[in-house]
């Protein structure tokens, strides 16, 4: 079953939430008959004051509504911080672990994010772990690294940095290999836990957009795609989901 994420990122006040939701459902009854089909799973990451509208549609469209962040501490004294328990309470089912933002722009380090993966799956949510290294990085380094914080549950996120918001997607050979990689470097940690270990699914994101995501989605290893900017677009969004 493919997976198709969506991360809204610091977009979309309440009013505009309802609009895009809106908007999907009357595609979705033209096309779908109502419901994105059970053969996918759509999960759509919106900011913390959209998740109440989100729920309100999650059901009739059937996706899986997440949240883009959340402190791994139970409570306490966290001042603006919002636990995985508070998240789940009002329906919240996935969250964003470890994205690039929040590595680069709020000092996230992999140690924190470990713990945030530990804090959603003991919370029942399923962290959506973002990898990926920048420009110049040497990619095994940088995944051999980071993939320490994964456990068995997590859905990990091939995000290079480079191909973030900026149009330079990557090419289907650098991104089936990179999931390759991925899944060999899980495998080798057995932080599946089993043996075999289970190989978790592996989505790409960075400039996944409605023209490019049926070629992504068919190339070997990708059993999904994580979408910022096109997400925003019901149309644009339509077209992603419908296009497996
Ligand atoms: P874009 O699809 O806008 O490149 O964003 C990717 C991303 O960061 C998803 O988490």
């Amino acid at each position: 079953m493919k997976i198709i994420a969506a991360n809204w990122k610091m977009n979309k006040t309440r009013e505009d939430a309802h609009r895009f939701f809106g908007e999907l459902a009357e595609k979705m009854k033209l096309q779908h008959r109502g419901q994105i089909s059970n053969d996918k799973n759509v999960i759509i990451c919106v900011p913390f004051t959209a998740i109440g509208i989100a729920r309100e549609y999650a059901d009739e469209l059937g996706f899986t509504v997440g949240a883009q962040n959340f402190h791994p501490a139970k409570n306490g004294a966290y001042t603006g911080e919002i636990s995985a328990e508070m998240l789940c309470e009002i329906g919240t089912r996935a969250v964003l672990v470890g994205h690039s933002e929040r590595r680069t722009l709020f000092g996230e380090t992999d140690d924190f994010v470990a713990q945030k993966v530990t804090g959603a799956l003991t919370n029942g949510l399923t962290p959506i772990l973002c990898v990926g290294e920048k420009d110049g990085e040497k990619l095994e380094a940088v995944l051999s690294k980071q993939l320490k914080s994964y456990q068995k549950g997590a859905i990990i996120a091939y995000e290079p940095v480079w191909a973030i918001g900026t149009g330079k997607v990557a090419t289907i050979a650098q991104i089936e290999q990179a999931h390759a990689l991925i899944k060999k470097l899980v495998a080798e940690s057995n932080a599946g836990g089993l043996n075999p270990p289970e190989p978790p699914a592996v989505l790409y994101g960075g400039s996944v957009n409605e023209k490019n995501a049926a070629e992504i989605l068919a190339a070997k290893n990708v059993d999904g795609v994580l979408v910022g900017g096109a997400s925003l677009d019901a149309d644009k969004f339509m077209t992603i989901i419908t296009c497996v």
